[in-house]
């Protein structure tokens, strides 16, 4: 699995042109984005990153990490996902960096989403979708939650997200309506942001294999 995974890592840095500042995503499957990017680095203006993780495994190789408030739109983002449906909408947030990742993927013009097999899906919702919640209303929004959409909430244990907050997990789901589920949780106060991304979708989508698939 993560021999697809770097192949899928690696086929991505196809999208990366000369002096780009490249958005970053976070995860196993971006990690050898990463290590790939690393050789190419003398070629790229810096990069914007979605987590501490990767800052940190983006300054180990001497790649300049830049604040978003100051690059504006991004040409390109690469992240990978832990699910993805027919129409490259998107269940993340396993690592804990969705609210960042949300806002990173927002701000690019394209977003290309690394993944290997396991992740593709007819229909979100296997995977528990997480919700990052403002910390004194993590029992009100998995009420809310748990009367909207009838999927069992589970406090993630021993997570706090880099922008201090907690993180729900919503079991049992079969997501036919992304875009509405979204939308709906996203209304919720105390939620932070929602792991679903279907009102922006991947753009392009690389399953990791020899050779790998783009979609
Ligand atoms: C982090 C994410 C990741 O992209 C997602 O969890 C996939 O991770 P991996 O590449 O390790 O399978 O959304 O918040």
């Amino acid at each position: 699995m993560s021999e697809t995974k770097r192949l899928a890592g690696e086929k991505a840095i196809e999208y990366v042109k000369d002096g780009m500042i490249v958005g970053v995503g976070t995860g196993s499957t971006v990690a050898f984005f990463i290590d790939a990017l690393a050789r190419i680095k003398d070629r790229i203006k810096g990069a914007v990153s979605s987590s501490e993780q990767s800052t940190q495994h983006l300054q180990r190789h001497g790649i300049e990490v830049l604040e978003l408030n100051h690059t504006g739109m991004l040409e390109l983002y690469v992240d990978g996902a832990d699910e993805c449906d027919p129409g490259k909408c998107l269940i993340k947030g396993g690592g804990a960096a969705l609210t960042r990742e949300k806002i990173i993927s927002e701000a690019s013009h394209r977003f290309v989403c690394i993944i290997d097999k396991t992740k593709q899906v007819p229909v979100l919702g296997r995977f528990p979708l997480p919700v990052e919640v403002i910390p004194m209303a993590r029992s009100l929004v998995a009420r809310e939650i748990l009367a909207m959409t009838g999927g069992q909430p589970v406090w993630r244990d021993n997570t706090v997200t880099d922008n201090g907050n907690v993180i729900l997990d919503i079991h049992n789901l079969s997501i036919t309506d992304p875009m509405t589920m979204e939308r709906e949780i996203n209304q919720i106060p105390g939620v932070v942001s929602v792991g679903l991304f279907a009102r922006r979708p991947a753009d392009i989508v690389i399953i990791g294999g020899t050779p790998p698939t783009v979609l």
